[in-house]
């Protein structure tokens, strides 16, 4: 089964204290997203790769992502939105291959486990939709918008997170279908479930972290430099 990838890339470093878009930002020595890119290096069967930029960072991401030491198929650099969902239907838009599955990870995951990927791979090719998730180990309570709160019953919550892999006809429906009736959402999992397509959840191994904050990127390279002494 073909599978493009599509990385959205094009939101801003503020939380970080950066200038420059987040996906830019050094990690160690290599560019964050250009660590992402890497963990899909020998994924089978992928034909292409988009990565969706800010529209005035396109040259930066050139640069970046030139000379590619490994291989991600075609790799497509393109101008994104205003919000996530808008990049990732851009995104989607510059897909040119008409793969079998669509697989969305954020750039911003750069530490994903290849596990982690084959796995969310494994289930959508059976169910056509999967995404990967973590148990929540934190208390939840949800805000009831008057100042009040309730607590959740966090052993029934699980953090979503990115790889999603997805039918591409599936994708695409559902970003169709949620421009047309203007529903949004923070991640694409919840436009297929919108769409009527259920969606398989598959626990994450190891650290998915989300680079968001300057903490996150201090706690990125030490669980960088972990795993390279151990190889
Ligand atoms: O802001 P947050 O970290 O939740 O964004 C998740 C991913 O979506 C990041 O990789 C970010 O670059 C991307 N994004 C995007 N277009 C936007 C906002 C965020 O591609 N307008």
């Amino acid at each position: 089964m073909s599978i493009a990838l599509i990385v959205p890339a094009a939101g801003s470093g503020r939380r970080l204290g950066s200038e420059r878009p987040k996906a830019l930002v050094d990690l160690d020595g290599v560019a964050i997203v250009r660590r992402t890119l890497a963990k899909f290096a020998g994924i089978p069967d992928l034909t292409e790769t988009v990565v969706v930029v800010p529209e005035t960072a396109v040259q930066e991401f050139n640069s970046a992502l030139e000379g590619l030491e490994f291989h991600v198929g075609d790799v497509h650099i393109v101008s994104g939105g205003d919000t996530r969902q808008a990049s990732v239907r851009l995104g989607l838009e510059a897909v040119g291959s008409n793969p079998d599955l669509i697989c969305v990870h954020d750039a911003a995951r750069p530490l994903v486990s290849r596990r982690t990927l084959a796995d969310v791979i494994a289930a959508a090719r059976v169910s056509g939709a999967a995404c990967a998730g973590s148990r929540a180990v934190d208390s939840v309570r949800e805000d009831l918008g008057d100042g009040r709160t309730r607590a959740l019953d966090r052993t029934r919550l699980w953090m979503v997170e990115t790889p999603q892999v997805f039918r591409f006809e599936l994708l695409m429906k559902a970003h169709h279908t949620a421009k047309a009736m203007r529903f949004t959402a923070t991640d694409d999992a919840s436009l297929v479930e919108q769409a009527g397509h259920p969606v398989e959840i598959v626990e994450s191994t190891g650290s998915n972290l989300k680079i968001t904050k300057q903490e996150d990127l201090e706690l990125a390279k030490v669980l960088i430099a972990r795993s390279e002494s151990r190889r």
